[in-house]
């Protein structure tokens, strides 16, 4: 299949790019690298022994969408582009609508006049908010608590009004939870601009002796240890449920909602534990408030992934911590690190 992957210079779009050519498929990526990185590309490249057009440019410039589709033709896209910093989508929420809502709907767009009818949708475990029950099914209310999370929820509805209003067009909405880890060749990774948002990264730069000690957020939840927990998934897994997905568009009609993590919880304790066994040494912390908007428990039933597209999670924690420090270690100054 043809496929154009949107946002496929950022972190799960170079390890899904990379899963999608070794399964056979042809792939253009087309990303504004503005928190993309070329390199990602070129090293995607390098692993797949293949030639990989990067069209760099807005998804929201209709003009350049449309180029790149009458060149490349594509039958499906996937579509990560977009921004996805809480903090941030609180102090300019105006941004995130622009980008991820405008952006996705000028997507669809060039799509519909190029009859591309299939779309795989990164969205949110975020669109759930606050548990009602856990874990987490897709019937879970939908209650975002933050603007980032509402341009999720309102992209993830147009693609359901835009996929019933034509009978060939389909459209997967994967809420992912928190992706972590790297390719174990070590090559690529999660390289953030600036200081980590997510536990993983801050993690690994305190392990390579960018940053001095980690902050937890707070050890008085209601948790095992009182540290919070979430459902950490390997980027590699979720690169291959995005594969899975490509299939499960041919025998879909509309729009379906699918979780991906594991169904299980770490807390963050046991997250630096394992951490630390992967890179040999202790990693400094200290405790100190909670986060703001941060929730105690967050988790995954991942049932639907099983059954509708035959996806379970095969990384496990050590895998996840393995190779973020392979990464790290080879790369400590991310994609700038020369490795060619
Ligand atoms: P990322 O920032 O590494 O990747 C996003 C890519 O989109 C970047 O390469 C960026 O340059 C590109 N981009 C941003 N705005 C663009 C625009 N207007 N036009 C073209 N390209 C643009 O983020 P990621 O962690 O790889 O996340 C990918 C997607 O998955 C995002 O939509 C994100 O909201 C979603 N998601 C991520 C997580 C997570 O924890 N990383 C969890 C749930 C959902
Ligand atoms: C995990 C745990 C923190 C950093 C965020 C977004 C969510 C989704 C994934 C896109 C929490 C604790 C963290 C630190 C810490 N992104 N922590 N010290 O908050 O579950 O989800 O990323 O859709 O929308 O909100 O992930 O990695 O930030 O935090 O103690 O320096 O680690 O309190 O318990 P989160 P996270």
């Amino acid at each position: 299949m043809k496929v154009l992957i949107t946002g496929g210079a950022g972190y799960i779009g170079s390890h899904t790019l990379l899963e999608v050519i070794k399964a056979g498929h042809k792939a253009v990526v087309v990303d504004s690298l503005v928190n993309g990185h070329a390199e990602a590309i070129k090293r995607v490249s390098k692993l797949t022994g293949t030639d990989i057009q990067l069209a760099v440019g807005d998804i929201r410039e209709k003009s350049f969408l449309d180029s790149v589709f009458t060149e490349f033709v594509p039958e499906a896209v996937i579509h990560f582009a977009g921004l996805k910093a809480v903090g941030e989508s609180v102090e300019n929420p105006l941004a995130y609508y622009d980008v991820n809502v405008s952006g996705s709907r000028v997507l669809l767009e060039v799509m519909q006049s190029h009859c591309c009818n299939k779309i795989v949708f990164s969205s949110s475990a975020t669109v759930y908010g606050e548990p009602q029950y856990l874990p987490y099914d897709e019937n879970h209310p939908v209650a975002p608590v933050n603007p980032y999370g509402r341009t999720k929820l309102v992209v993830e509805q147009m693609l359901a009004d835009w996929s019933v209003a034509a009978p060939e067009r389909s459209a997967l909405s994967l809420r992912y939870f928190n992706p972590v880890g790297a390719h174990p060749s070590g090559l690529m990774g999660e390289d953030p601009l600036g200081r980590p948002n997510n536990l993983m990264p801050f993690i690994a730069q305190v392990a390579i002796g960018t940053r001095s000690e980690l902050q937890i957020f707070g050890d008085d939840y209601d948790t095992r240890d009182g540290t919070g927990e979430r459902d950490y998934l390997h980027v590699v897994d979720l690169a291959e449920a995005h594969v899975l997905s490509l299939a499960a568009l041919e025998n879909q009609a509309g729009h379906d909602i699918i979780n991906i993590g594991t169904g299980r919880g770490v807390t963050v304790k046991e997250m630096i534990k394992a951490f630390e066994i992967a890179c040999g040494h202790f990693i400094d912390t200290s405790i100190v408030a909670r986060r703001a908007g941060d929730l105690p428990s967050f988790y995954a039933n991942s049932e639907r992934a099983q059954s509708r597209l035959s996806w379970t999670a095969k990384l496990g924690l050590a895998e996840m911590c393995r190779d973020t420090w392979t990464w790290q270690s080879q790369n400590p100054d991310g994609y700038k690190t020369s490795e060619f």
